[in-house]
């Protein structure tokens, strides 16, 4: 038996394998796609809702094609078109912040999509089950709703692969951007100062990953890999922004309710947010992030690339200003 996608079916050598993307400008997605297309070894067709976007202007310009429909419940015919015709089809679940709760529906709608067209192959970003992990006494629905998804997957008559993305470092320019405090950046971190967990930056570490497991879809067939830039406390980034963007900053913690309240009061409107921050923060420094038995060394091991933070810091030119993707 064959291991590259590339080899699976008898097809002439210039008709490559084609991959569907879920989220193709999200930074996941947009990730897998600029790998795929840049390897010179697959097509890539995205799903997305703006298609006129610079972004899906660049894509089309590198030979994705891009259908548009919402990453939502109801499209399930759409969804089935998307696949029609794809090798392999990578899959996510965006952000779907409480009191929505269709995250676990909607990953396993998009999975169920995919197997009925035909995908040989579903890479899907999923998580820990959070739930099994504490017995129950933590909740983070975002993990287990996605670790549900990857159960029901392997149900399913497919081949399939898991990736376990760690902390974004974007959350630092997305979400908890840092605040500037006479001529100081006060960097808000929802962890303990000296706490070091796993982060990776999503826009350049999806994709690697994505296209080694396609490579070898046979190898990876149900296996479960975390993906990891740099394993570092809070005081740590801190400590690397200040060498290298050469301006003052400190760390200020947002790990209790109290203190996540006092720096975010816009979450006081949103006690579902709050709950699920809190439950996942607190299973991330208790447990770990990732499960005892998982190969944390496996990502940058076939991507010696992989950003650690330093080197996020110098790539992007980040200097603690708020930045969207
Ligand atoms: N932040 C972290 O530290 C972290 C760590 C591990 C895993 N995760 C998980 O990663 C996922 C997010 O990944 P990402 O950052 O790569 O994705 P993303 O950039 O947030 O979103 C991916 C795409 O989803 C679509 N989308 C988002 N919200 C939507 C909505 N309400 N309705 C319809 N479409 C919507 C958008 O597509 P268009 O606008 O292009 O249509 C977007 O480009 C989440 O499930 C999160 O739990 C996050």
């Amino acid at each position: 038996m064959t291991e590259n996608l590339n080899e699976q079916k008898t097809i002439p050598t210039n008709d490559k394998p084609l991959v569907t993307i879920v989220g193709v400008l999200g930074k996941q997605g947009l990730s897998a796609a600029r790998t795929l297309l840049a390897s010179g070894k697959y097509r890539v067709r995205g799903i997305t809702r703006r298609t006129d976007s610079p972004e899906a202007v660049e894509l089309v310009e590198q030979g994705a094609e891009l259908i548009n429909i919402p990453l939502a419940l109801g499209y399930k015919k759409e969804f089935i078109e998307a696949f029609r015709g794809a090798d392999a089809a990578f899959l996510m679940t965006p952000n779907i912040a409480p009191p929505a709760t269709h995250e676990m529906e909607l990953g396993k709608e998009l999975a169920k999509a995919a197997v009925e067209a035909g995908v040989g192959h579903i890479v899907f970003s999923s998580l820990e089950n959070v739930d099994k992990i504490t017995e129950g006494t933590l909740s983070a629905p975002h993990f287990t709703d996605k670790a549900r998804v990857e159960e029901y997957i392997r149900t399913l008559p497919v081949q399939s692969t898991f990736i376990y993305m760690a902390f974004f470092y974007t959350n630092l320019l997305e979400f908890y951007t840092p605040i500037e405090k006479d001529g100081t950046l006060v960097f808000p971190i929802y962890l303990p100062r000296d706490f070091r967990a796993p982060f990776v930056d999503p826009l350049t570490a999806a994709g690697p990953v994505v296209l080694e497991i396609l490579s070898h879809p046979y190898h990876y067939a149900g296996k479960s890999l975390p993906v990891i830039g740099d394993i570092i406390s809070p005081q740590e980034m801190v400590d690397a922004f200040v060498n290298v963007t050469g301006k003052k900053a400190v760390y200020s913690s947002a790990y209790t309710r109290e203190e996540m309240l006092e720096l975010f009061p816009e979450f006081t409107q949103n006690e579902g947010l709050v709950q699920e921050i809190l439950g996942m923060v607190q299973y991330a420094v208790e447990y770990g992030y990732f499960r005892q038995d998982r190969d944390l060394e496996w990502s940058r091991k076939i991507n010696p690339d992989a950003l650690t933070w330093e080197q996020f810091l110098r790539t992007t030119g980040w200097n603690g200003e708020k930045r969207s993707f």
